[in-house]
């Protein structure tokens, strides 16, 4: 999808689960809890070898989903993603090789900034749909704060070492799209509970969407 209709898919759920997939079923048993709490999009990153098997099983069974690949930084990455299915792919960076291969095409790629050099690069590319990634150890929501009153254009979806306990401080920063990351699955390195997972990303939304940005 066009960068234009992943903000329009995003702007309501305001936040994303990134999964780095360790096992496929497991992958698949998170994704089908998170649907069940709300979840309308997942990022799955590419960074193991089993991750683009995960990203076809995902989108195979979840036909509608928002589906996102990560970690992708080159133009052969984003053209396996595409071929499977991804909806948008991410990357913690900017690769400016990717970027202009992109141009053009149907499938948006969200790149990554964390300093306000890079963000003007970015806008000067023409790309004001973001990543903010490390967001906390970047500074987070009070980062992004700042970030917002500068670059008033820019759409973020920070990820990185966010927790539940922090959302509302992004909730509230109208710079801010979506939120990402794994403390609605996960906790302490192991996999919540289905219940646990559906319950989180529930709890999620609604904090975010107390800010709905439509
Ligand atoms: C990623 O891009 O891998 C995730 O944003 C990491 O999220 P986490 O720090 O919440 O696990």
């Amino acid at each position: 999808m066009q960068a234009a209709d992943l903000i329009k898919a995003l702007q309501t759920v305001r936040v994303v689960p990134v999964i780095d997939p360790k096992s496929q079923a497991d992958c698949l048993a998170a994704v089908d809890a998170l649907a069940a709490g709300g979840a309308t999009a997942i990022e799955i990153t590419l960074r193991s070898d089993i991750a683009y098997d995960t990203l076809k099983a995902v989108r195979a069974s979840h036909p509608d989903i928002v589906l996102g690949a990560g970690s992708v930084m080159d133009p052969e990455t984003y053209e396996k993603a595409v071929s499977i299915g991804a909806d948008f792919t991410i990357s913690p960076g900017r690769c400016l090789a990717l970027e202009a291969h992109v141009a053009g095409k149907s499938v948006a790629h969200v790149p990554g900034v964390v300093t306000p050099t890079e963000i003007i690069a970015a806008r000067q590319a023409g790309q004001t749909l973001l990543k903010f990634y490390p967001s906390e150890a970047a500074g987070g929501a009070s980062a992004l704060k700042d970030l917002g009153r500068i670059f008033p254009d820019v759409l973020m979806m920070p990820s990185g070492g966010i927790k539940e306990s922090k959302l509302h401080e992004y909730a509230a920063l109208p710079g801010v799209l979506s939120v990402g990351g794994s403390w609605m699955y996960a906790e302490g390195g192991k996999y919540r509970s289905a219940l646990d997972m559906g319950k989180v990303m529930a709890q999620s939304t609604t904090t975010m969407r107390e800010f709905d940005r439509s």
